[in-house]
């Protein structure tokens, strides 16, 4: 069986909220924002806590520090330290907290002393899981009551891990009320596979012709639009032995395809459900059939890395005879099968996602990449090309 990560969504929101869960496969971020968690939760004053390479961490850790009002400052790696936290920021010191920025916009993040209000309302202005779920944890942990909009639909896993864990959480129409005064129950959380890892050895199950299944996968529809996507440019996806443990769905996926995988646009309110899926998405588009076309994904420069410049350099040297146009907020893609065999030298910017995506490219044509880098696949996948090496050779 192939062995994948467990969910690095959900295994950072139970190591902030302090639930204990198998640490056994886990990368680099879910590793760094447990030692981050429980340096916090040390309760000694004025600590550093180092977030590494995770956005996921340092947000959510950022909220839940703020709301206990505890003098603390979170720090990161290079590339974590040039991305923006107003976003999370504002909304905090709004309710009443008292946090500075590096430049009043990036890490490290210095937490004051202070007591939020007892009751925020807040509508999200970006559709950001990171955001959402910074505030509920503050509420949470400041013991307060916030009221959430949401009006374009982000990943729902830390209210379904508050729910989980008997919190006085509220779901209505785009509304999600928490009153955090109410104690949670601390419980085991069985956390499932990543799908965002699973996505790749997808992608290489469809492009490589192979019907390797993916077992105990974590399928939660704020997540899964990628199997959408594929089953519309023309794969067979299918789920089995579906089944819900912790709150939290899981299935075994096998992917397979018998036709000509077809060019697809995508836009608006799909977006954030398969944001960390579209630099995958756009090596798919390049073995595809007809034009590709990303919009409304602005937040794809704020990631690891700017995805959107990053992922077309490297695809305009993978293959020179692309049809590429770069936007604000996406691309466009027109491929070529005209790829010569020649090795290429690519950049990865230190971003998991990048290397992961063109390593699946490669292995659909067989050309040799060099990365400028290959650690920083560790940060979500551990033993990615020894999966690669084993299962696809
Ligand atoms: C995440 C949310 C997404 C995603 C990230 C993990 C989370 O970020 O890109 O990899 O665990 O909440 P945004 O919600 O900021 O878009």
């Amino acid at each position: 069986m192939i062995k994948l990560p467990k969910d690095k969504s959900i295994a950072q929101r139970c190591a902030v909220l302090n639930l204990e869960f198998d640490e056994s496969f886990i990368g680099e971020d879910v590793k760094n924002t447990l030692h981050a968690a429980n340096q916090f939760a040390s309760n000694k004053e004025d600590l550093t806590l180092d977030l590494g390479n995770s956005g996921t961490g340092i947000r959510l850790l950022t909220g839940y520090a703020a709301g206990f009002g505890k003098k603390c400052t979170l720090i990161g790696d290079k590339s974590l330290s040039k991305r923006p936290m107003r976003r999370i920021s504002d909304p905090l010191n709004n309710w009443g907290a008292k946090i500075s920025l590096r430049d009043d916009k990036y890490p490290p993040i210095e937490i004051g002393k202070s007591k939020l209000q007892s009751n925020f309302v807040y509508e999200l202005e970006i559709p950001s899981a990171q955001i959402k779920s910074c505030l509920l944890l503050a509420a949470l942990s400041s013991k307060t009551r916030i009221e959430i909009i949401e009006n374009i639909p982000s990943r729902d896993h830390t209210e379904r891990l508050l729910k989980e864990c008997d919190a006085e959480i509220l779901i209505e129409g785009n509304k999600i009320i928490l009153d955090g005064t109410k104690e949670i129950t601390k419980k085991f959380i069985d956390v499932p596979k990543d799908f965002s890892s699973a996505a790749y050895l997808i992608a290489a199950n469809i492009l490589t012709e192979k019907v390797i299944p993916l077992v105990g996968i974590g399928v939660n529809e704020t997540r899964t639009a990628f199997l959408n996507v594929l089953e519309e440019m023309g794969a067979n996806i299918e789920l089995h032995n579906y089944s819900v443990i912790s709150n939290e769905p899981r299935a075994d996926i096998t992917a397979s395809f018998d036709k000509k995988l077809k060019g697809i646009s995508i836009s608006g309110q799909k977006i954030p459900n398969l944001i960390d899926e579209i630099p995958l998405i756009a090596i798919m588009a390049m073995f595809a059939e007809g034009k590709t076309t990303i919009k409304d994904a602005k937040e794809l420069r704020y990631k690891e890395s700017d995805r959107i410049s990053l992922l077309l350099s490297n695809m305009k040297k993978f293959n020179p005879n692309i049809g590429l146009k770069e936007f604000d907020d996406g691309f466009e893609i027109i491929p070529s099968k005209n790829f010569n065999n020649d090795s290429v030298d690519l950049k990865t910017g230190g971003d998991h996602r990048i290397i992961m995506s063109f390593m699946i490219a490669a292995l659909a044509t067989g050309k040799k990449i060099n990365f400028d880098e290959t650690e920083s696949v560790e940060t979500s996948f551990p033993g990615f090309y020894q999966v690669i090496e084993a299962w696809y050779p």
